[in-house]
């Protein structure tokens, strides 16, 4: 058995870290058995290493991690497969850093004309999630990504890396980079989406829908969860609590609640209010 402390080893926007029990109600677990488990949105695996954690997930699954982001799937790989080296590379780069090296390797990853390899890509990645605003940014586009304030006394932890690596290496774990539309639909399965949200909130309001995942994405993606329901596999589903997603998943089972706030609404209960600024900005959705 492999000792599941692993957790999610970049911060990431969007990070479900701290939401896992209202995702997965601790009274309630996953109430269903399942082969193959499905993540097409991985960003930074929080929720996949939470199920780990909580042997919810383990080397009798199998198990499909994606995101569309490549340089995103490059650090993945590289902590699956030298972790030991990118942790003394991580601790090098956190003891020298400094606002000009961050701007330096932000500029270096932009510019495509530097040949960077696999592996350099990878590390850029974790370097510039770690110091970026909010751990956000698309990192090719260079001005979405600032540095964030404060000293970092904390040295990144080696320990997880190697914690990651063991369970990427140990379970069944298949690592990809597409889109959500190539993830198969497979019977005995669980499907975790978190996909960009639509009309995302920020601590500034709302934002319009995010560019690179449209309207159409939204319905594909619904599509996938009809077919998923038809073949008696199981979603889970976040989103931004809006009217649009409201409406296009009135059929299944939602529930809200606010963010890491302890005001919870447990599944079943169907959001009754109308969008507002100070209402629950999750939405959940699942068919089970
Ligand atoms: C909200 S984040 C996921 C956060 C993740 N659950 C976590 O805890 O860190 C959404 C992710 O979807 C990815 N993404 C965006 N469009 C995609 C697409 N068409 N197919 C697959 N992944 C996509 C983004 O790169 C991003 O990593």
């Amino acid at each position: 058995m492999i000792q599941p402390k692993a957790y999610a080893p970049f911060r990431y926007m969007g990070g479900k870290n701290m939401l896992f029990d209202y995702l997965v109600p601790p009274n309630e677990g996953l109430p269903f058995t399942f082969n193959k488990y499905y993540e097409p949105f991985l960003g930074s695996g929080a929720f996949f290493f939470k199920l780990v954690q909580n042997d919810m997930i383990n080397e009798r699954h199998r198990i499909y991690l994606n995101d569309i982001r490549s340089e995103l799937i490059e650090a993945f790989l590289l902590i699956k497969n030298y972790p030991k080296s990118i942790s003394r590379e991580m601790v090098k780069l956190w003891k020298t850093h400094c606002q000009k090296q961050f701007y330096k390797i932000r500029n270096i990853l932009h510019n495509q004309e530097n040949e960077l390899n696999d592996k350099q890509i990878g590390l850029a990645f974790m370097y510039l999630q770690r110091y970026s605003v909010m751990g956000l940014g698309n990192h090719t586009v260079v001005d979405s990504t600032r540095i964030r304030g404060g000293r970092d006394k904390h040295a990144p932890n080696c320990d997880n890396y190697l914690a990651v690596s063991k369970v990427l290496n140990g379970y069944n774990v298949e690592l990809s980079c597409n889109s959500f539309r190539k993830i198969p639909i497979t019977q005995k399965s669980f499907y975790y989406f978190d996909p960009p949200y639509w009309r995302a909130s920020t601590p500034y309001g709302y934002k319009s829908e995010s560019k690179s995942f449209n309207l159409q994405d939204q319905y594909d993606l619904k599509k996938m969860c009809d077919k998923i329901d038809k073949v008696g596999s199981k979603f889970l589903l976040s989103n931004s609590n809006t009217e649009m997603m409201q409406y296009l998943f009135k059929y299944y089972n939602m529930w809200t609640f606010k963010g890491t706030s302890t005001n919870y609404h447990p599944p079943g209960n169907k959001p009754s209010h109308k969008w507002s600024a100070d209402s629950h900005p999750e939405l959940m959705v699942r068919n089970y």
